[in-house]
């Protein structure tokens, strides 16, 4: 049990390098542009994320509160992406460049908190 929750971890981190690695690598293009693998990227922290909520194996202890940040962060984060998305889709250009930086903000402020809280 304990080798499957550290694999769904490690699935966890690779939800949040896609998202945050797409993100870097728009910016370093210079493209600035919301991705689809952002969106997968998010999707694969949301589903491990939620796997990980649930206390198992038996006896082990979770930080809620922190659990209910990064919900509510990858929430905002889904609306962003989504938002961009939508508005790249009508208007054919980049996203405005503050949407694209809340993006990579909002990414690496859920792991900074899931690592130093
Ligand atoms: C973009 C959003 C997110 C990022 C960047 C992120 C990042 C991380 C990172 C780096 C860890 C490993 C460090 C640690 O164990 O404390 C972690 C663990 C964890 N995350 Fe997230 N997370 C995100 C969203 C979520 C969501 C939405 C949930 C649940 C609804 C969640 C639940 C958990 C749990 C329960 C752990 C602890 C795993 C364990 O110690 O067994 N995360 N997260």
């Amino acid at each position: 049990m304990e080798v499957l929750r550290s694999v769904v971890v490690l699935l966890h981190l690779v939800g949040f390098a896609v998202t945050f690695g797409a993100w870097v690598a728009e910016a370093a293009a210079r493209r600035f542009t919301t991705t689809r693998v952002m969106d997968y990227g998010l999707l694969v922290s949301l589903l491990t994320g939620l796997a990980l909520a649930a206390p198992w194996p038996a006896g082990i202890a979770l930080n809620y509160p922190k659990i209910g940040v990064k919900l509510v962060i990858l929430i905002v984060l889904g609306g962003v992406l989504g938002m961009g998305n939508a508005r790249q889709r009508r208007t054919g250009h980049p996203v405005p460049r503050p949407l694209f930086a809340a993006v990579g903000v909002l990414a690496l402020a859920a792991a900074a908190i899931a690592v130093v809280w």
